[in-house]
């Protein structure tokens, strides 16, 4: 059986990570979180008052030491040796990736890293340029969609979940403001790929989202 990639792109809370990682999980495939990559960059740039340009971020971006160890129910990301699975999920680093993420330099970087991790197939990744920049030939191309007060929901909750107190108008600022950013930015923005299936998961189970995926992939000619 051929090992194929799988890429799930959209904007967030519209269910890409949970999804991705079941769906890896019940294909025996690798998931990839290429988020969390822009996330630890822009961690690493907090903690190192890293100025805001493209040349110090590229740098700083091809330095950072990125690992990610998968797991069901989450994925652990460790930056230089260091857990920091739950510092990238703060809001401080929530609110400046997608400022961090723009730059060329540092997409340069991380789409290398993520091509190669790519390279023998078998592979789930997510993001919000995995099927029309990282991977344009990728076998299963999905975009996620859902209503903007269905995904402020969902990150509320997991916000609460970890045990942030953050208002929901704060999460409903973070989200448009990564929506505007993300989507217009010059380089590489968030767009429905070529060939992707456009997959609205407002109404959706989190089963019925892995379902639907898995039926794709099913159907493809190279599985
Ligand atoms: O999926 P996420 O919310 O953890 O992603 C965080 C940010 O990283 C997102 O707002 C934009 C950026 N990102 C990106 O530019 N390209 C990707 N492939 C994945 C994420």
């Amino acid at each position: 059986m051929k090992k194929i990639i799988v890429t799930i792109d959209g904007p967030a809370g519209a269910g890409k990570s949970t999804t991705a990682r079941r769906v890896a999980h019940r294909l025996g495939y690798l998931y990839i979180d290429s988020g969390a990559m822009y996330r630890a960059v822009t961690l690493a740039a907090l903690r190192e008052s890293t100025s805001l340009d493209d040349e110090s971020l590229g740098e700083l971006a091809n330095r950072c030491d990125i690992h990610m160890e998968p797991g069901y129910e989450s994925q652990a990301v460790f930056l230089n040796g260091e857990d920091v699975s739950l510092a990238i999920r703060q809001s401080n680093v929530t609110g400046s990736v997608s400022q961090v993420s723009a730059f060329p330099r540092v997409r340069r970087a991380l789409v290398q890293r993520q091509r190669s991790l790519g390279l023998l197939g078998g592979v789930v990744m997510d993001g919000r340029d995995i099927g029309s920049v990282v991977f344009p030939n990728a076998e299963v191309k999905v975009f996620f969609t859902a209503d903007t007060e269905e995904r402020i929901k969902r990150r509320l909750s997991e916000a609460i979940e970890r045990g942030e107190s953050i208002a929901e108008d704060e999460v409903r600022q973070q989200i448009l403001g990564r929506d505007k950013i993300d989507s217009e930015r010059e380089e590489s923005p968030l767009v429905k790929p070529a060939g992707a299936t456009e997959v609205d998961t407002t109404r959706l189970t989190m089963d019925e989202q892995v379902e639907r995926i898995l039926e794709l992939v099913s159907q493809c000619a190279n599985f």
